[in-house]
């Protein structure tokens, strides 16, 4: 597959950003969301997204010049609204609030209204963690999640982020889907041309499939678990949290009133609901960063069942990968990935993307 310099990935998103009315600052603000995701391993979430957020700006459903507001606050809250601006626009503005609020009052939360998508929950809980805080965040979706026992699908894929500071550096970061699979792992596998593993979407028909593109096509994720039995129910009441801590607090659309994404989308913005929160550990019992050390170490030294594959802490394989890339300086795409972005790039009239 062919590789492409960080710096040219990164220079090929600011363009195109620029290119549909993103002032430099937030272009270079939403590039460094999508590196981060390319850089770790989470590749649905990088370039992968460039052309949904092209899009979005052309169409009018995201305004890449506007500034959030708040619209409420307290010493420890804020309500805020997005004003439909890039996701990092307002993941920055709110996380910021979030942390300069927790470093005053040692705790604070931030919900947001009139958002777009943000791109990895986790970007924005570490953003309070490089602060020395613990950063919580989340957002709601598309309504692609099945719920248990239903037909149709209500809730989004709603992702759950919390980032901690632990003793020398270390960290533990928790981001993930409450469905199995976030969509851009399913878009992944279409231009991967692969199959899908079992247990990850439903076809149109409401039964399991392996097919990607039927998949993709038919928009229905299994809540984390999968079905009923194997307990995929506790995926369902993830999301079902974070629709309230997202949709519920801050006014924005619930997951079931959202459009659904895709690159054909009409000039109606998503009005998505996001959570940013902060925590003090220093408010609480001393020598927090010194238990979640040993906490790592011991969940790290666990003996393996297979040798090759040593017990891994939550957020340890993004940051493997991406010292890892750092070091490459490249990141390997899927051909047909290229390809599309070649299509944009004439399309909104910039350079293409070079490969090495
Ligand atoms: N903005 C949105 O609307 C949206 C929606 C869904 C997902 N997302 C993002 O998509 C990304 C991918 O989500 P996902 O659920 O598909 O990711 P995933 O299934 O790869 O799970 C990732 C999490 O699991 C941990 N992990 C992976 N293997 C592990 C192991 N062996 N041991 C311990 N921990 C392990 C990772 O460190 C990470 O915390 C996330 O960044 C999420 O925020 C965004």
């Amino acid at each position: 597959m062919p590789e492409v310099r960080l710096e040219e990935v990164r220079r090929f998103m600011v363009d195109s950003l620029k290119a549909v009315g993103a002032p430099d600052k937030e272009a270079r603000a939403q590039a460094d969301l999508l590196m981060h995701a390319d850089t770790v391993g989470h590749y649905s979430h990088g370039l992968n997204r460039l052309e949904f957020y092209i899009n979005d700006c052309q169409q009018g459903a995201c305004k890449p010049a506007a500034k959030p507001v708040v619209l409420k606050e307290s010493a420890g809250t804020a309500w805020v609204d997005g004003c439909f601006a890039l996701g990092a626009t307002v993941g920055n503005f709110c996380m910021e609030l979030a942390i300069r609020k927790a470093k005053e009052t040692g705790i604070a939360w931030v919900a947001a209204k009139g958002c777009n998508h943000y791109g990895m929950a986790g970007y924005w809980a570490l953003k309070a963690e490089r602060e020395g805080l613990i950063g919580i965040s989340g957002t709601n979706s598309s309504p692609i999640m099945v719920p248990t026992r239903s037909k149709e699908r209500a809730l989004g894929t709603n992702p759950i982020a919390m980032a901690a500071p632990a003793g020398n550096g270390d960290k533990i970061v928790v981001d993930m889907a409450s469905t199995t699979v976030a969509m851009g792992k399913i878009e992944m596998q279409i231009h991967k041309e692969e199959p899908l593993p079992n247990g990850w979407a439903l076809g149109p028909d409401g039964r399991p499939t392996t097919d990607a593109k039927v998949a993709f096509g038919a928009g229905k994720l299994t809540p984390l678990g999968g079905e009923e039995k194997s307990s995929g129910y506790k995926g369902y009441c993830l999301a079902t949290m974070m629709e309230t801590f997202c949709s519920g607090l801050s006014g924005a659309n619930p997951s079931h009133k959202v459009n659904l994404w895709d690159l054909a989308r009409s000039n109606e913005s998503m009005n998505l609901g996001q959570c940013f929160a902060a925590i003090d550990p220093d408010c609480f019992a001393p020598g927090f960063g010194e238990r979640m050390a040993e906490c790592l170490k011991t969940w790290r030294n666990l003996e393996p069942v297979d040798p090759s594959l040593p017990v891994l802490a939550p957020g340890d394989k993004e940051h493997q990968t991406s010292v890892s890339t750092l070091a490459k300086g490249t990141v390997t795409y899927p051909q047909k990935q290229l390809e599309a972005m070649e299509k944009m790039a004439k399309r909104i009239g910039v350079k293409p993307i070079q490969t090495v």
